[in-house]
């Protein structure tokens, strides 16, 4: 089955907003039925009206808070049927401040939608589809040890390393599962709301980032960075020494 099959179906999380939701269109434009999640219901169900109207698709609304683990399982357990060909762990946020003065409620919600979530998603159905793109959402931030961003930054290193361990391992044991590895940087959407109550405006435009995420997932890319600027800060992130990235790193949210 190839992976734009007309008809079957992509899973995206955290598709009420941002990333995600640029990621349904693009999806949603090669004639996938969509599965969208995330907990605003009213956003999803806009989303799904404009899309069904505009390219004639099936699209079902998940209103699911992931940082409760029994709704992750609840998740699968409903949508595993629809034998999704695509599943998009996108949902995820930031904290930014010193790590003593954050919000440890949030940094825990975060932790468990970040990484929790993440991990058990791509465990289930890695264990119940027989082929498939799990493609997991990190950011250039899982790249380097990020002062004022530590709790997120780590997290999405987690999301990173992880899948691109697991997608080794489905290479080597000749399963037909690839899980890619989406690591944007900074990308104009809710994010700095979320993370610290303004908007940042800057990076690129969620629609760009989707197009190469689209992109990524055809050509079946173990690492997508989008854009050009990003994929030269992660080749020297490599070759400086940590204590300089720390200090770049600082003064960048610093700033913020
Ligand atoms: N923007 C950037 O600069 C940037 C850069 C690198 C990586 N990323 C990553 O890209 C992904 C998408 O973020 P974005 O930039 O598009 O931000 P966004 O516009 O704030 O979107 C975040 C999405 O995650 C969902 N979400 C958050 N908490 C959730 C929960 N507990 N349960 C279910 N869904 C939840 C939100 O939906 P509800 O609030 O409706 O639940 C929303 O749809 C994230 O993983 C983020 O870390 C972003």
């Amino acid at each position: 089955m190839g992976k734009f099959e007309p008809n079957t179906y992509a899973i995206i999380t955290g598709a009420s907003s941002g990333i995600g939701r640029e990621i349904a269109q693009e999806l949603a434009k090669k004639q996938l039925n969509l599965i969208l999640v995330a907990r605003r219901r009213d956003r999803l169900e806009a989303l799904k009206k404009k899309l069904e109207t505009e390219y004639s698709i099936k699209v079902i609304v998940k209103d699911v808070d992931l940082s409760v683990m029994e709704n992750c399982v609840r998740l699968h357990a409903e949508t595993i049927d629809y034998h999704p060909i695509i599943v998009i762990n996108n949902a995820g946020f930031g904290q930014i401040g010193p790590f003593d003065e954050g919000s440890l409620v949030k940094e825990q919600a975060m932790i468990a939608v970040n990484i929790s979530a993440v991990h058990l998603l791509t465990r289930l159905f890695v264990d119940t589809l027989s082929e498939g793109i799990i493609l997991n959402v990190s950011s250039m931030a899982g790249f380097l040890p990020t002062p004022l961003m530590a709790t997120y930054a780590a997290s999405k290193a987690f999301v990173v390393n992880f899948s691109r361990a697991i997608d080794f391992e489905m290479r080597r044991e000749k399963r037909r599962i690839r899980v890619l590895s989406l690591c944007p940087g900074p990308v104009k959407t809710e994010f700095g709301l979320v993370a610290h109550g303004r908007e940042t405006g800057r990076g690129i435009d969620a629609s760009r980032a989707a197009k190469i995420a689209v992109r990524g997932i055809e050509k079946e890319k173990a690492l997508i960075i989008p854009g050009i600027q990003m994929k030269v800060v992660h080749f020297f992130l490599r070759l400086l020494p940590t204590r300089w990235i720390l200090t770049f790193a600082y003064r960048l949210q610093k700033n913020k």
